[in-house]
């Protein structure tokens, strides 16, 4: 046989091959409420559950297999008969707690396809959206009460050798930077990109994390990703280049099997989103949409969050976390009130004062303070079980006095657990740290999972830490407390059915300090459909060596750029993450921060292209105000922005932040104007984006 050169002429004999199997009558087809999108699912003779997805008759998904091998027994991937279908139409809103939007429109066209085996049952789910569709597994009550994964077989076979911006597959972290290649050369580029991270476990040259973004060569944009992922290891998506499948992969556990459940028991769903422009991808809901609706009775406790830190100096290299430079030595018998202190400690008395006088006095919510609790001497790589106890306070640091004052200033501190990755240790002490902050009325906590996980030869996302997650946020909400969770598993909507889930980190964000200008442009499209992103916006100062002496790094942003983040990185919880003196330098920017809502009734992506810019238009929900921002990667780019979202018969102030005329992310981050102008729906504003640079309008009415 002639040897096969090209990809996708092994494709196409796959797609011949698997398309011929089918016979018309195991053919079941569900289509999305506009029609546009068409799910085939097929059993072949040999009883194999398959499924294929055209988009306006173009193929997006060609014929792939689906199912699981499960220990000791047949795979659940073929010998199956179809029991029967089951088919249903909802159309329904429904009103996040907080989001991008006050309200979404949850539409779709729903075929559940019952199969079995001898007693053995598994059915399939499908859900079918304009803007896309996913699908997921369901085992009924059967008499097989226990199932023990050891691989998901589940397949999205490409339809062409696809642009991709992905990251590497890898069980531990998402802390990497996206590269842009066709499907075919992942291969190629697969070391290039390589973040060292302090934990981190690659799996294969072609193996990359969801949210994958793809574009085909006629234009469509495609998401490929999952939702609702409870009780169950993530998936990241394994590329078979000669023949441009990507199989599912889980995150195995210590014992190299990748998930154990009990029967009833239904997977997260498998997502693959739709668009023909690029903002189609920014706007869609669907990650939302396939998960619960909430679950918690009162939500009247979540709040947005607009806070400051003891942070960038820390992360700089200023100041340090910890109070003494001691090491190795065992927390429950180490005498701090003996120890010499480095005098490098951030988190004390007079120094949080300082910050919450600023903080105060310019309306934020919230100072987080890290580095205020016991430890920090042995977080960093050392794999340490008792490394926190996440209730004792560094001998600088009061506590009930620095509550009080925040307090009467009427701020609140925010609670800082970082838990270097030992899991078990903040399981034991969970109780006792939530309680404390309940003491002193902290109401949000950001947690912390920096290192290899404890107990060893677990990975964080693996399926025992993902339910820790989750747990961790229930818990929390029991107690009226909200969750930011750095280095947790990426999100996948269960912020809509746990709103007190107000942030995660789970991809590169600003601690990296130098980073590409495309980054900001990758996120919204990738890491954030399934979720808000603690990025922490807002560094003024990009020259860093003034903020710590010897940083040699330099922000490759624009100040325009850094007051745009805060509209195109959409979060409940937003960060003012550089230091109160860098923002004495330029206060009139800084306005723009201070001014600008957390919760929005409506949110317009006005053009986009990844990795290169995003720009959106976003309406205040407790008033009239319109927000515009933008931000851009390594070109310049003039903007004409049409204001006719705007209420026709109202007038506006713009206030207009935006790049000067020779700035440069690179090379000159400071310059930039700030303007002001009575505008109505029928005028446009025309903007300059540097390189690197971006913008930021906010738009009031003239009463
Ligand atoms: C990593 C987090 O992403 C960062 O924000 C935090 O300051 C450090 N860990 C220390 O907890
Ligand atoms: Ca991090």
């Amino acid at each position: 046989m002639k040897k096969i050169q090209h990809p996708l002429m092994a494709l196409l004999l796959l797609a011949t091959a698997l398309s011929v199997a089918c016979s018309a009558d195991r053919t079941e087809t569900v289509s999305s409420p506009d029609g546009n999108i068409e799910i085939k699912f097929c059993l072949t003779p040999q009883g194999e559950p398959t499924y294929s997805a055209t988009y306006k008759g173009r193929p997006i998904v060609a014929n792939s297999l689906m199912g699981f091998e499960i220990k000791d027994a047949e795979p659940l991937t073929g010998g199956f008969r179809m029991d029967g279908v089951n088919s249903s139409e909802t159309h329904e809103t429904w009103a996040p707690v907080w989001g991008e939007n006050d309200s979404i429109v949850n539409n779709y066209r729903q075929m559940a396809v019952n199969l079995s085996r001898g007693d053995l049952k598994m059915n399939i789910e499908f859900r079918v959206y304009d803007d896309g569709f996913g699908f997921r597994y369901l085992f009924p009550e059967q008499p097989a009460k226990q199932y023990v994964v050891t691989d998901e077989m589940t397949q999205f076979a490409m339809a062409g050798d696809h642009t991709a911006w992905w990251i590497p597959g890898d069980y531990d972290t998402q802390e990497y930077e996206y590269t842009r290649s066709r499907l075919s050369e992942i291969r190629s580029h697969a070391d290039d990109e390589f973040m060292p991270n302090v934990s981190s476990q690659r799996f294969s040259p072609t193996g990359v994390q969801t949210a994958l973004l793809l574009k085909t060569d006629d234009g469509l944009y495609l998401s490929l990703h999952e939702a609702a992922l409870v009780d169950f290891p993530a998936m990241h998506l394994d590329l078979d280049d000669s023949t441009l499948v990507f199989k599912a992969h889980l995150t195995p556990g210590p014992d190299g099997t990748m998930a154990t459940f009990d029967t009833p028991f239904k997977t997260p769903w498998r997502t693959v989103t739709i668009g023909e422009k690029a903002t189609d991808i920014l706007a869609s809901n669907l990650i939302l949409n396939l998960n619960d609706p909430c679950a918690l009775d009162d939500v009247s406790w979540i709040h947005p969050t607009k806070y400051m830190g003891v942070w960038w100096e820390m992360i700089t290299g200023a100041s340090s976390w910890n109070y003494t430079d001691a090491e190795n030595f065992d927390l429950s018998t180490f005498d701090y009130s003996k120890a010499k202190p480095n005098g490098r400690h951030a988190a004390n008395n007079e120094n949080v004062r300082r910050y919450i006088d600023f903080a105060a006095r310019h309306g934020f919510d919230q100072l987080l303070v890290e580095g205020w609790n016991i430890g920090w001497e042995d977080w960093f790589g050392k794999e340490k079980d008792y490394v926190f106890d996440f209730v004792t306070p560094y001998p600088d640091f009061d506590i009930a006095a620095l509550n009080k004052y925040a307090h009467d200033k009427g701020i609140r501190l925010m609670m800082h657990h970082e838990t270097s990755a030992a899991v078990d240790n903040y399981d034991r002490h969970m109780d006792k740290a939530y309680d404390l902050m309940k003491k002193y009325g902290y109401d949000v906590v950001k947690s912390g999972y920096v290192g290899n996980i404890i107990p060893r030869g677990e990975h964080h996302y693996s399926q025992k830490q993902v339910s820790h997650y989750l747990n961790a946020v229930k818990k929390a909400a029991d107690k009226h407390i909200m969750v930011n969770a750095h280095e947790a598993v990426r999100p996948t909507g269960l912020c809509r059915t746990y709103p007190n889930l107000v942030g995660n980190e789970s991809a590169m964000g600003q601690e990296y300090q130098a980073m590409s200008p495309k980054h900001c442009t990758m996120l919204p499209f990738t890491r954030l459909k399934g979720g808000p992103m603690d990025f922490t916006p807002g560094i003024f100062e990009m020259d860093l060596s003034k903020t710590a002496p010897g940083n040699k790094l330099h922000k490759n942003a624009t100040i325009a750029n850094q007051l745009g983040l805060y509209m195109t990185m959409y979060s409940p919880l937003q960060m003012a993450a550089d230091t109160p003196d860098n923002y004495e330098r330029k206060m009139d920017a800084f306005q723009f921060i201070k001014d600008v809502p957390l919760d929005w009734s409506e949110s317009r992506y006005i053009d986009a292209e990844p990795g290169e810019f995003i720009i959106v238009a976003r309406k205040d929900k407790n008033s009239d105000d319109w927000f515009v921002g933008g931000v851009n990667a390594e070109e310049a780019r003039d903007v004409v922005l049409d204001l006719d979202f705007l209420d026709p018969d109202m007038k506006y102030m713009a206030t207009i932040y935006a790049d000067g005329k020779r700035a440069n992310g690179y090379t000159n981050s400071n310059d930039y104007s700030i303007s002001t102008r009575e505008v109505n729906s029928s005028d446009n504003i025309q903007v300059r984006m540097a390189v690197a640079g971006g913008f930021a309008i906010s738009l009031k009415p003239i009463i």
